[in-house]
């Protein structure tokens, strides 16, 4: 409420008095939307279309020197009138109340802001009730990550990490309450091979060292040894020896009724497996709330998911196995084998009760997988399989974000340059900054295009200072910090500056940037894409780069350099918020 009034005060001083209302609008945190609010309530006036109408027609230009909005006439569909007469009338009646606000007092409304670090946030969209904020929030379970227990993290599982922390990021500063879970790959034969495997490979060392590395040795080990039995088999068929795969196949029955022995080893590897997996989140500045698994599903919630489908007449028998025929509701759904032969359960059943058993933990509003885009299939039988069961409601619930692949991907070590020695003196900890650098190169790079898109690891480019990478907006963020440092201003007393002072091309067109940040978030939460926010931030760090040149600090008067202060330090803050919202840590220094 402070923040409206004052907003409304500031407003009423350059003669607009009411900010008119439209659904999905933030006038109180978004300057952006003021713009439209008011364009949309003039434009309906004057054309006698209704506001609304004309508020969806508002759109973004590509680049300010075409203006801040722009409304494409033949949207508003007027009838019985030439699209030129209408666009006339609307500029002869309409110009005035904008320019004079223009004229005589520039708003500069992404300053007055008393909540920096929260400029751009809206906390509305996770409120249960946008009118009542003490309803609580509304919560959104992430599932993102998820490795196998007995493979290494392999790209697909970075890139859903990289993707899921930037949307738990996304929809926290949206307001939701947004619990972090991974859901490991920790059930099935293969860890029957890995403990077989282990007792004739593993080391008890080798696994403490290193134990994603090492199960991952001895599950190839083991592999191999079955593969060579099998090739002996078949020249003699009398061999003796029992095969990797039927021991394993018996150890998996062991765990599966329970047994303390077998179950004992499998829980060392998953165990240790977790805290490797805590300390690569920690790298990527992930945190993760709850471990889940595959083996964590109850065997009761899968029977009674599977007596639900067979009551309701849905599921059918198979050659010893259950199917589900989702071809009736969709040709490319195929039919869904929901229980193996021999009655074991799978993935996709597991996954069936995944979705009962969170809801009953955490009765969650929405709930978003982040897997790659080859399981497409598998989480499109899982929503149907769920809304014919009955559950539409829960199964409108459920969003499975997908990603193509990253290919190309190697080890290969990097070096620290040191290129400048007394800079290189100056950064606290040159380890972690490198570190912090490197991995800013991976995100940007993995958030460069739509996330459907695949790309190819390319060390060189990403690294690379030059371009839009993410070293780049490390530097620009950096940089932007020096020049505030370096003037000994502390910018938390500019609130009261002379912003009229700020007249030049490039202030105004950096003003006007910094405005649009708010309604960029809200555009990201609409496309869910990181790019959407990265191709923001470049556009941004472009404009602000090319503007020292020409508003120089240190040689200004004292009121000028105030001013200009406040801009660049609220370009930090817009740089700092999108970094960090897309999961990068912004480096202060470099
Ligand atoms: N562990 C799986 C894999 O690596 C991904 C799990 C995705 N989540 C799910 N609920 N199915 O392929």
């Amino acid at each position: 409420v402070g923040v409206m009034e004052n907003l409304a005060l500031k407003l009423k001083s350059i003669g607009l008095e009411v900010i008119p209302r439209f659904p999905g609008a933030f006038p109180a945190t978004s300057p952006v939307d003021i713009y439209r609010a008011h364009i949309a309530d003039k434009v309906g006036h004057i054309t006698g279309v209704k506001p609304t109408i004309v508020h969806d027609a508002i759109q973004w230009t590509q680049t300010l020197d075409k203006g801040d909005c722009l409304l494409p006439i033949p949207a508003l569909r007027i009838r019985g009138k030439m699209l030129d007469e209408v666009a006339r009338s609307i500029e002869s009646q309409f110009s005035s109340i904008f320019l004079q606000a223009r004229r005589t007092h520039p708003t500069r409304p992404a300053f007055n802001s008393g909540t920096r670090s929260r400029y751009g946030h809206n906390p509305s969209h996770g409120l249960h009730h946008p009118s009542d904020s003490s309803s609580g929030r509304k919560k959104i379970i992430m599932e993102f990550g998820s490795p196998n227990i007995a493979k290494p993290f392999h790209a697909g599982h970075l890139r859903s990490t990289i993707i899921g922390g930037f949307l738990a990021n996304l929809y926290e500063h949206s307001g939701w309450e947004v619990p972090r879970m991974n859901y490991l790959g920790d059930w099935g034969k293969q860890y029957g091979v890995l403990a077989v495997g282990f007792n004739q490979f593993g080391s008890a060392e080798a696994l403490e060292r290193d134990p994603v590395g090492h199960l991952f040795d001895v599950y190839v080990n083991a592999r191999a040894e079955e593969r060579q039995v099998t090739e002996l088999e078949a020249e003699a068929a009398t061999i003796q020896a029992v095969s990797v795969d039927e021991r394993a196949r018996q150890y998996f029955k062991l765990m599966c009724e329970g047994d303390n022995e077998a179950l004992g080893l499998w829980k060392k590897f998953r165990d240790l497996s977790i805290i490797k997996y805590k300390a690569t989140f920690a790298r990527l500045n992930i945190h993760v709330d709850e471990y889940a698994g595959e083996s964590q599903i109850k065997k009761s919630s899968m029977e009674e998911a599977a007596q639900i489908l067979e009551e309701k007449g849905l599921s059918e028998a198979s050659q010893g196995a259950v199917l589900v025929d989702l071809t009736q509701y969709s040709k490319k759904l195929g039919k869904a084998i929901v229980r193996k032969r021999g009655g074991t359960s799978i993935y996709l059943t597991r996954d069936i009760g995944a979705v009962f058993e969170r809801y009953d933990k955490y009765h969650y509003d929405k709930m978003i997988y982040v897997i790659v885009a080859q399981q497409d299939l598998h989480m499109a039988q899982l929503f149907k399989l769920i809304e014919v069961m009955g559950r539409k409601d829960l199964a409108d619930k459920l969003q499975h974000i997908n990603f193509g692949m990253v290919a190309g991907m190697s080890t290969r070590k990097g070096t620290v340059m040191k290129t400048n020695e007394t800079k290189y003196q100056q950064i606290e900890d040159p380890e972690k900054t490198a570190d912090t650098l490197a991995i800013s190169a991976i995100l940007v790079q993995d958030m460069t295009g739509k996330r459907i898109n695949g790309y190819t690891f390319d060390m060189d480019r990403m690294t690379s200072f030059e371009g839009d990478t993410g070293p780049y907006l490390q530097y620009a963020h950096a940089r932007v910090c020096s020049i505030v440092r370096k003037t000994g201003v502390d910018p938390s007393k500019l609130g009261h500056a002379d912003f009229t002072l700020l007249t030049e091309k490039h202030a105004i067109d950096l003003v006007r940037m910094l405005a649009q940040w708010p309604d960029v978030f809200q555009n990201t939460y609409k496309t869910q894409e990181p790019v959407t926010v990265l191709t923001y931030l470049f556009k941004m760090t472009h404009a602000l780069s090319s503007s020292y040149d020409h508003l120089n600090i240190l040689k200004s008067e004292p009121n000028l350099k105030n001013a200009r202060l406040a801009l660049y330090s609220s370009a930090r803050h817009v740089i700092h918020n999108g970094m960090a919202l897309l999961g990068l840590s912004p480096l202060e220094r470099m």
